[in-house]
């Protein structure tokens, strides 16, 4: 089965939307390291409740620099091997060494139909420029910041009036289902190394999931 890393700083409802799937067995594959730069990232409990085999803080040490920290997060991944690393909401930039090593083998999980809404606070980026549709994105994660080859998306009309707290619920809503479809691509061996996806069967209608009303989802869903 197909190992997976999981690297998040957050809250981790993307790694939970995760579990929950490969738990109800739509996703075949199995996280087997989640690893946080901050201690108290609640995605670390997340883990640890679903017995994760690998469960690791690792913070940056005061006044360290990227590379170094990146070399420490290197050692831990080359160590677990992990077939596939998933960045869910993970805050730093994942150096060079990291990036060849698992090159067409690590994504990201971003709140925006990129190439639109680049870099932090995408959601907000798009309300701001008065976009009709907001979504989310997976893509492989390569040197050029959220630039990686585009793997899925997901997208839904922005309401009138809507807040950036609605959106950001709904656009995350997303997310919880376009993550889990892109590692089952990957599970399936339907991801080549420049991010094309092989035509197989979709998710789109199979019974048992819901899929968020009104959104539209890219093709391989
Ligand atoms: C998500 O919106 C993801 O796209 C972004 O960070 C957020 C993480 O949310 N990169 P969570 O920690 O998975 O709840």
């Amino acid at each position: 089965m197909l190992r997976v890393a999981v690297l998040a700083s957050g809250n981790g409802s993307n790694l939970q939307a995760l579990l929950d799937r490969m738990a109800s067995g739509h996703v075949q594959a199995r996280v087997t390291l989640v690893l946080s730069d901050r201690p108290d990232a609640l995605a670390l409990g997340r883990a640890r409740k679903a017995k994760v085999p690998a469960v690791v803080a690792l913070p940056p040490e005061p006044e360290e620099k990227g590379a170094a920290y990146n070399q420490r997060l290197l050692a831990i991944l080359a160590q677990e091997n992990p077939d596939l690393v998933v960045l869910a909401g993970y805050m730093r930039i994942v150096g060079k060494p990291v990036l060849e090593r698992f090159a067409g083998r690590i994504l990201n999980v971003h709140p925006s139909l990129l190439p639109a809404f680049k870099g932090l606070h995408a959601v907000q980026q798009a309300l701001a420029a008065k976009a009709t549709e907001a979504g989310c994105t997976t893509h492989l994660v390569t040197a050029d910041l959220d630039g990686g080859a585009i793997l899925l998306q997901a997208g839904l009309k922005v309401r009138a009036g809507e807040t950036l707290e609605s959106l950001q619920k709904r656009v995350l809503a997303l997310e919880h289902l376009v993550l889990p479809r892109t590692v089952q691509l990957f599970a399936e061996g339907r991801v080549a190394p420049d991010g094309r996806i092989a035509a197989g069967p979709s998710w789109t209608g199979e019974a048992g999931l819901e899929f968020v009303s009104g959104a539209w989802y890219s093709e391989g869903f």
